[in-house]
């Protein structure tokens, strides 16, 4: 074959999944392949998957089962299952799904293109002799992607990436996959973290969104004075960055120096990813969360009285085992008092070996999906009056690119708000840029461009 060969990546899942899928494709990058536009011209198709909800994994099995057609068609072709699937259901993968080529968990991606090669090797020797060749399985606890050295080329922004600062998460969650997909919590030295960053900084980066299952417990596995306050002074004194984001906080650690560091340094991102899951005390004591309402209440008041400017974002779960319509609505008070700007919300969906998989899923799919609606339905409500309060207000977007809609450009205020503003010939993908809001659409912002002097490039760029 004259051509290099060609891979098409997708992710299914959440931020950390993403961070992986950049890793995986500097190596293959590094390693002559090329990225393919979509899946039909690859060589090699890689799915990047997720355990943590249901959907996430039914809608793989279902491309699974559309490449199983292709596959018998093109007997060469490579087809791979990557993340936490691979990792939870390994051989019942291949048992289900014989035309998967790969499948390799979250630990073992270091060498990734050489199992990639691998399973090329063996496809090309199969179609020679028509014989069946073994399957390339990598779940065990092999390199962690942290040991990959990462290409700092390989991003999707270029003023924006994704930095991994633990993995793993060691908390007792009852419904949660992620300590079995992901194991024991690792978090990476902070002068490794602040090297990477430097080096991202050297490229272009001006933002960055550090990222950990509970980002918050960072450093715990280190030592005493190894904290996710600390991280954050330390990045703050890498004088190209802009703006320094985190996600996932865990309540049970927000404590008071994260807060202080919230507020004191300002180059920190004003908004704080704190899931709550329910508003329910007794739902908390059965998903094993730690933390009763009273006391998620209390560490939200102690932070907007120092930090009044950060924008809350929650996760939600309803249709939890015995969830009641009492505690439903408890969960509705908790999203009223505290009017966040932002909830993902999610049906439950028993995981099998976690805690709660043991008891029955007694909340009808009607009902999860009723309440689901509901709470989205409030949520609705909150972003739509916070954004109507930012009309008329100036914010400093970050520019991202060119929005779907023509002539318009997107970007983010540091509260992480979309924006959508008029394009213009000096904007460029990376800019900071002072905006007027003039309207509030459903889930972003309208605004004018303020005078364009105003304009500030990231470091090397040009107008
Ligand atoms: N069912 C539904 N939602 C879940 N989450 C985690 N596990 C489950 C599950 N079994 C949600 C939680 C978590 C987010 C990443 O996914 O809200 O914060
Ligand atoms: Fe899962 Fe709980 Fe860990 Fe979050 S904190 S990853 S919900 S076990």
């Amino acid at each position: 074959m004259s051509r290099p060969p060609r891979y098409h990546l997708t992710s299914y899942g959440c931020q950390m999944n993403k961070l992986d899928a950049e890793l995986v494709e500097s190596r293959l990058v590094a390693a002559g392949y090329e990225s393919a536009a979509s899946d039909a011209d690859a060589d090699v198709v890689l799915l990047n998957t997720c355990s943590v909800r249901q959907h996430a994994e039914d809608r793989v099995w279902s491309r699974l089962g559309v490449l199983r057609a292709r596959k018998r068609r093109e007997p060469g072709l490579v087809v791979g299952v990557l993340g936490c699937m691979a990792q939870e259901h390994q051989r019942y993968l291949l048992a289900r799904m014989p035309h998967v080529d790969l499948v390799v968990g979250p630990s073992a991606f270091g060498d990734i293109d050489v199992k990639v090669g691998e399973a090329r090797a063996r496809n090309a020797e199969k179609s020679g002799d028509g014989k069946q060749g073994a399957h390339v399985l990598a779940v065990g606890e092999g390199v962690s992607g942290d040991a990959i050295v990462r290409d700092p080329r390989v991003r999707p922004h270029r003023s924006q990436a994704w930095v991994s600062v633990m993995r793993g998460c060691n908390m007792p969650c009852s419904y949660c996959i992620v300590p079995s997909t992901r194991g024991q919590e690792i978090s990476r030295p902070i002068d490794v973290v602040v090297e990477e960053v430097q080096r991202l900084c050297d490229d272009g980066v001006t933002e960055i969104t550090l990222l950990g299952q509970t980002v918050n417990a960072y450093g715990r596995d280190l030592s005493r004075d190894v904290t996710l306050a600390r991280l954050l002074h330390a990045l703050h004194a890498i004088p190209a960055l802009r703006r320094i984001a985190f996600i996932t906080s865990h309540p049970n650690f927000l404590s008071p120096d994260l807060i202080d560091a919230l507020a004191d340094l300002p180059r920190v991102a004003r908004f704080l990813h704190l899931p709550a899951q329910s508003g329910s005390d007794r739902m908390l004591k059965a998903m094993r969360r730690g933390y009763t309402v009273a006391r998620y209440l209390s560490r939200v008041e102690q932070l907007r009285a120092r930090a009044p400017q950060i924008a809350l974002h929650s996760d939600f779960i309803v249709g939890y085992p015995g969830e009641t319509e009492a505690d439903f609505e408890a969960t509705v008070e908790l999203m009223e008092r505290v009017r966040f700007a932002q909830s993902y919300v999610f049906k439950y969906s028993p995981r099998p070996g976690t805690l709660s998989a043991e008891q029955a899923d007694d909340v009808p799919e009607d009902k999860k999906a009723e309440r689901n609606a509901i709470l989205l339905q409030v949520q609705e409500r909150h972003i739509q009056a916070d954004a109507q309060a930012l009309v008329g207000t100036v914010q400093e977007v970050l520019v991202e690119g060119e929005s779907k809609v023509d002539g318009r450009w997107t970007g983010r205020t540091v509260h992480h708000r979309l924006v959508h503003f008029p394009s213009s010939d000096r904007v460029v993908a990376g800019c900071y840029l002072p905006v007027r809001v003039t309207q509030a659409l459903g889930h972003s912002l309208l605004g004018e461009l303020l005078a364009e002097d105003h304009a500030v490039l990231p470091a090397g760029a040009t107008a």
